[in-house]
């Protein structure tokens, strides 16, 4: 039997990493660095309600106004709770510029630009929701979705840039709030008409969605194996629309464009978990396309596992193939119309 090639972080070797070429950044959690013991990943209760993510543009008052109690609630707990706002953004720092190493490795943990892309994140939204909902005591809370590949959801989602609620993020580039289209496939502004980049970017979903991610691969990105050194090469959808709208999120006044322009501050502007559950429903669109043919089998991607605190402050240890099923996860996606499976080029 061939060794497993699982990847997973030790934990217990939290150290500073680069942020940014030339900044090294220190998101470990300081003072809790040493994990208690864990527990090993249990299902919701089948019988708790569904939690239905649903468009950002179609959310009501009292939606938001749930939510931005919540998320002040979070952003004021002490920073020694791991429910605390700074220590949820600062997961996704952790597990992203390499600030631990991997289990029985001297490697750093890198989840971006491999196969672990996908279920890295959708673990991450999904303890990050389920603590929003029990801190309003809300057990059907679902998480906004960001849904930028159709036309009604082109613009950042008007409750992000209302100064008066918690969603507000000083750290963006201004000049792309409403009524400015987001570029799917952004590199620097190139000032199309709205209906240009309307087209472009159903095109460029399509190419994405649909013609360039024919392959496992291609849509998953690569395959990443402990003892293997890091693969470094992202699925379609992780290049681009994730990150190009990451970088067109952040400011144009930082030299990353942070927060959202680089992943060590990215979680830290709370329109990232918005964007996340967009990625998170299109992976779901991906292998539906495919009537799952294409869901990689590989024993060493399945076992990949990584540690999170849950909403009762539990350190529970999750594995890829226990996130691949998304109703026994507890939640759903509404469902949102596809424009772009028509746009061939
Ligand atoms: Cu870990 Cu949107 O990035």
């Amino acid at each position: 039997k061939a060794a497993s090639k699982v990847i997973g972080p030790n934990l217990t070797a939290c150290h500073p990493s680069y942020g940014r070429p030339d900044l090294l950044v220190y998101c470990c959690p300081a003072g809790f660095e040493t994990p208690g013991p864990f527990v090993d990943f249990q299902f919701p209760d089948p019988k708790s309600p569904l939690r239905v993510r649903r468009p950002a543009h179609l959310l009501d008052e009292n939606y938001i106004a749930k939510y931005n109690k919540a998320l002040s609630i979070m952003k004021s707990l002490p920073y020694d709770d791991p429910r605390n706002f700074v220590r949820q953004a600062n997961l996704h720092c952790l597990f992203c510029t390499g600030a631990y190493e991997q289990q029985n490795s001297d490697t750093p943990l890198n989840i971006h630009r491999t196969w672990l892309f996908f279920p890295w994140h959708r673990m991450m939204i999904y303890f990050h929701e389920r603590i929003i909902g029990s801190l309003v005591g809300d057990d059907t809370f679902a998480l906004p979705v960001w849904t930028w590949d159709i036309p009604e959801g082109m613009m950042i989602p008007d409750f992000y840039v209302n100064r008066s609620l918690t969603f507000f993020h000083s750290e963006r580039d201004f000049s792309h709030f409403p009524p400015q289209m987001a570029d799917l496939n952004y590199v620097s502004d190139r000032n199309l008409s709205p209906e240009d980049q309307l087209d472009t970017n159903l095109a460029f979903m399509y190419s994405q969605m649909v013609s360039g991610a024919r392959k496992t691969e291609l849509f998953m990105g690569c395959t990443y194996k402990a003892n293997e050194g890091y693969c470094n090469a992202p699925g379609t959808v992780e290049s681009a629309p994730h990150n190009t709208l990451h970088t067109w999120i952040g400011s144009n006044l930082n030299p990353g464009r942070e927060d959202m322009g680089k992943f060590y501050s990215a979680a830290k502007d709370p329109i990232f978990y918005a964007h996340h559950s967009n990625i998170d429903r299109l992976w779901e669109v991906w292998r539906e396309i495919h009537n799952h043919q294409l869901d990689i089998k590989d024993p060493d991607w399945l076992d990949s596992f990584c540690l999170f605190y849950d909403e009762n402050l539990k350190l529970v240890k999750i594995k890829v193939r226990d996130v691949l099923d998304i109703t026994k996860l507890g939640y759903s996606y509404e469902e949102v119309d596809r424009p772009w499976l028509e746009k061939r080029p």
